[in-house]
């Protein structure tokens, strides 16, 4: 367990993902990285000033969380913070398999999904396509 890779949307189900996170890589001394993605924008009908107005307020959002998220785990020699655009799922795959991640760590539910559902969207998806193991905290 060298490299632990945690994706983190803000929302309160991937800020226990990152607390159980950080109990693994206290245990097996783990290198963390810990990536937010803005998503890319598929509304067509907004416009172009709309659009950039809104990534730059989440790209702004993701700063923050991701400075909060270094100032609190100082205490770790090894955390790495990521801010990638694009698809969501897509960039925590690439970024895992680029890094080497043996461990992968979700949130079960984001920011924008129903309860209702078992998995959201993201985290399902990278437990679909991950190379490496997945933890889903819950
Ligand atoms: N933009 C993102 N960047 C990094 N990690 C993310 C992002 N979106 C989701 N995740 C990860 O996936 C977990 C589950 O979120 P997900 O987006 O799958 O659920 P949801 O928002 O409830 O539903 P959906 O997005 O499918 O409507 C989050 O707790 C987080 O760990
Ligand atoms: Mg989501």
């Amino acid at each position: 367990m060298k490299k632990i890779l945690i994706a983190h949307d803000g929302s309160k189900s991937s800020e226990k993902a990152l607390k159980k996170a950080f109990e693994i890589a206290e245990k097996f001394g783990s290198s963390v990285t810990v990536i937010s993605v803005v998503p890319e924008l598929y509304l067509t009908e907004l416009m172009e000033v709309d659009r950039i107005r809104i990534l730059e307020t989440l790209t702004d959002e993701a700063k923050k969380t991701m400075d909060r998220i270094k100032a609190k785990t100082s205490g770790f020699k090894t955390v790495r913070t990521i801010i990638k655009q694009g698809n969501p799922a897509e960039e925590v795959l690439e970024t895992a398999k680029k890094i080497k991640a043996d461990l992968i760590v979700t949130g079960s539910h984001g920011r924008h999904g129903a309860q209702r559902f078992l998995l959201g969207s993201v985290s399902s998806k990278i437990v679909d396509h991950a190379l490496c193991a997945v933890l889903v905290v819950k």
